[in-house]
């Protein structure tokens, strides 16, 4: 059965992180993969995940299933914290809210909805979008379009350019939308421009699939989630997968959510009871342990305390990098204007550089990013800046 198979080529990310593991060279830096690092280039466990994670060994009684909804505590708190604890459509008993293997589990289990409820509804993607929403997406059987989004001359929205495609776009059309902190540009959406695509999806009757990766990464925990709180408030309908991979760096515990808005609270049951069902057939049940841990944080006042304080750290340690490396970059290439970054938002920022230039970047100076030059970074510290923008400056000299 297997003999006619033919090997896929691995995704690009993965031979980078190879050929920096391999890198000998100490000055090596490390803009590639997409996890956020202090200022050591360490992906800590967190302190309140380190600690609600002791308490939750010390009381766990069973390992027992736990239902293909997920933990029935952590959904109720992430609901909260993704939506705001008084939004309307909570207290209008129009959300329903499954837990799902991380942000890439819940936006598959939205796809499977989707093509359930609408087979023939296109879902559009920004461009560029993060990679993986085409698999994701697409392996459902639904059918992918495209609608511009980054200005690489402004390095922000082509916001004119995106509303026009979404006029175009055929009835029933998906909308997928970065809540915050787009991944790969670092270009958001202004509360203002958030209320023009709120008019035109109401009006166009599409439906806003939106994907919350990052809350808490750009401005805020309530200021990231402005343009999916409005939305949620003002449709009838609307989903949004969120992941708490980043915010709480639980990467590899696979914990995220899907949230469904429904016209009414009985369309919201019928809608979730397809949800689990669809839930059933693709992974039983989500993993716990991650989401007993979100839970446990949300809950306990101290702990989320302490969270809030950590994610707080790591926003302010992005925001300060932006602005260092526009500095660096300003003092040592002049001729061209990186000021963009600044105002960009979340880990993620295209430098605007070639593929050659990349690769130059790769070879002579052991700087890694993917070749489309999105940089994260985090990946960035005090100690190393100098040199990237030193790196980035012989390289743009050619
Ligand atoms: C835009 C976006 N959506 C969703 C995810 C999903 O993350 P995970 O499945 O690891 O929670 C990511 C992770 O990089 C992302 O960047």
């Amino acid at each position: 059965m297997f003999e006619r198979l033919e090997s896929v080529v691995p995704d690009p990310i993965l031979g980078l992180m190879a050929a920096y593991r391999a890198d000998p060279d100490p000055r090596k830096v490390d803009l590639g993969i997409g996890v956020y690092r202090d200022e050591h280039g360490e992906t800590p466990v967190l302190a309140s995940v380190r600690q609600a994670e002791s308490a939750l060994l010390a009381r766990e009684t069973t390992k027992s299933y736990i239902g293909p909804a997920g933990n029935p505590g952590f959904n109720q708190a992430i609901e909260q914290l993704v939506l705001g604890a008084s939004h309307p459509a909570l207290a209008a008993g129009r959300v329903r809210s499954v837990q799902a293997p991380g942000g890439c589990g819940a936006l598959r289990l939205g796809a499977e909805l989707i093509r359930v409820a609408s087979p023939e509804s296109p879902v559009l993607l920004s461009t560029p979008t993060w990679a993986n929403h085409t698999p994701l997406l697409a392996g459902s059987g639904l059918q992918l379009g495209r609608y511009p989004y980054y200005d690489a001359a402004t390095g922000g929205v082509q916001f004119e350019a995106m509303l026009a495609a979404l006029e175009q776009a055929p009835a029933r059309a998906v909308v997928l939308l970065h809540a915050s902190c787009h991944n790969p540009t670092g270009a958001d959406l202004t509360q203002s421009q958030w209320r023009e695509v709120l008019a035109l999806i109401s009006r166009r009757r599409l439906l806003p699939f939106i994907d919350m990766a990052y809350q808490g990464l750009g401005d805020g925990i309530d200021e990231d989630a402005f343009g999916l709180r409005l939305l949620a408030a003002e449709l009838p309908e609307a989903l949004c997968a969120v992941s708490c991979s980043k915010n709480f760096g639980l990467y590899r515990e696979r914990t995220g959510s899907l949230h469904l808005i429904g016209e009414s609270p009985a369309a919201a049951d019928a809608a979730l009871s397809q949800l689990v069902r669809l839930a059933r057939g693709l992974w039983s049940m989500p993993p716990d342990h991650g989401a007993a841990i979100v839970q446990a944080i949300l809950t306990e006042g101290p702990l989320r305390a302490q969270w809030l304080e950590e994610v707080t750290a790591m926003r302010s340690r992005i925001r300060g990098l932006r602005h260092e490396v526009v500095r660096q970059l300003a003092e040592r290439c002049p001729q061209r204007d990186f000021g963009f970054i600044a105002g960009q938002r979340g880990m993620f920022s295209y430098l605007g550089i070639d593929a050659v230039q990349v690769r130059a970047l790769r070879e002579r100076h052991h700087v890694y990013m993917t070749e489309d030059s999105r940089m994260n970074i985090a990946g960035l510290r005090r100690g190393n800046l100098e040199y990237f923008a030193r790196a980035v400056a012989e390289v743009l000299k050619g």
